[in-house]
């Protein structure tokens, strides 16, 4: 055993850790204490969750984005990304082949795309509520203000992803154009959550400029929002901007961290992300190994899929979304999970 074992036991018994043993968790990283740390964050999940595996399925109904983010293939400076947007019709007939497989969640993603106004959008959202009653309406449609998250959560949406990206305000710059800041990130998921959202926040493993610092600071931000859903995935370069160069995350830390944030937050719903699929064949599956409890099989349409593509390399872009589903369903099958048809809330969550 190496010599981590003592803080993988505090970070299991207290749930955090001071600023500087996060940071030893990684620089004092071994692959023993890795091993120790991944299996009790798999008894971590399995104690909470058992073998359910939640699916929801991803409806990526617009590529219009009005931000410039550097790491991001959907930017508003790449003219070489196709842009399209679902219509209204198009993005209910995927609820529909989507709540034919059984999946009970749809999450509505588009980069900030501002001709969508808080009506009729609202309307799409009640409209996809009467139809299914029965399920969850999750939206990821970046910054906006309070009163859009209110008439959003009026309508019947439930929760909101918004990855926070990174808590340093210096290194959010380095990742951001002007104009874009972590104060107001945090604002919105403050925002989002005092409203009565479930809450989805994140950052990306191995993003240029990162540090074991920045990191940690990561981790404390997360403490303190205590958020219901928590995404992370490992930085993947896309050739059309300006991090084209820049090296991808790998695969090992994302799930480090994945286990780091099971043993943080035993309940918070945490999924296995298309991009840790995309950066290892197997990485999905290691993702629940380690603590994930989460997967988000895609409902896009097969002829925009190959144009939502945030990064390099992206998996599933010529699949249809019932190739997507089995295949999900098979792959979680085959690590001894199931792949379950529920809401899946957080269990400290009931809507307001
Ligand atoms: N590599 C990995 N993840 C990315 N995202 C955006 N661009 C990339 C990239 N190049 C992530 C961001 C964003 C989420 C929707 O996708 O964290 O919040």
């Amino acid at each position: 055993m190496g010599t981590l074992k003592p803080l993988v036991d505090k970070l299991r018994e207290e749930q955090t850790l001071t600023h500087d043993e996060f940071v030893r968790l990684f620089t004092d990283r071994n692959p023993e204490d890795s091993e120790y740390m991944r299996a009790l964050a798999q008894e971590t999940a399995v104690a909470n969750y058992g073998h359910d595996i939640f699916l929801r399925g991803l409806i990526e109904f617009t590529n219009y984005c009005r931000n410039d983010c550097y790491y991001c293939g959907i930017r508003r400076s790449n003219d070489k990304a196709e842009r399209y947007r679902l219509s209204d019709e198009e993005i209910l007939e995927c609820c529909a082949i989507g709540y034919s497989f059984g999946l009970r969640t749809f999450v509505l993603q588009g980069g900030e795309d501002m001709t969508y106004r808080d009506e009729p959008f609202c309307e799409l959202i009640r409209e996809i509520k009467r139809r299914y009653p029965d399920c969850a309406v999750t939206l990821s449609v970046g910054e906006r203000p309070r009163g859009t998250y209110e008439a959003y959560y009026e309508a019947g949406a439930d929760r909101y992803l918004l990855r926070h990206e990174t808590s340093s305000p210096e290194h959010y710059a380095k990742l951001h154009p002007s104009g874009l800041t972590i104060e107001n990130r945090k604002r919105c998921l403050k925002d989002l959550k005092d409203i009565g959202f479930q809450i989805g926040a994140g950052f990306m493993v191995g993003s240029p400029y990162q540090t074991y610092d920045y990191l940690a600071e990561d981790f404390e931000y997360l403490k303190e929002l205590e958020p219901h859903m928590i995404g992370i995935g490992p930085f993947i370069h896309h050739k059309d901007t300006p991090f084209a160069d820049m090296p991808d995350g790998s695969c090992e830390e994302t799930l480090y961290c994945l286990s780091i944030l099971r043993l943080m937050f035993p309940r918070v719903l945490l999924p296995a992300t298309t991009a840790l699929g995309t950066i290892d064949p197997l990485g999905r599956e290691e993702g629940i190994r380690h603590g994930a409890n989460v997967i988000m099989p895609s409902l896009s349409p097969k002829d925009v899929r190959e144009k939502y593509l945030l990064y390099d390399g992206k998996i599933c872009t010529g699949e249809e979304a019932a190739e997507c589903h089995a295949c999900l369903e098979g792959r979680i099958a085959r690590i001894g999970y199931i792949a379950v048809s529920s809401r899946g809330d957080h269990a400290d969550w009931k809507r307001k």
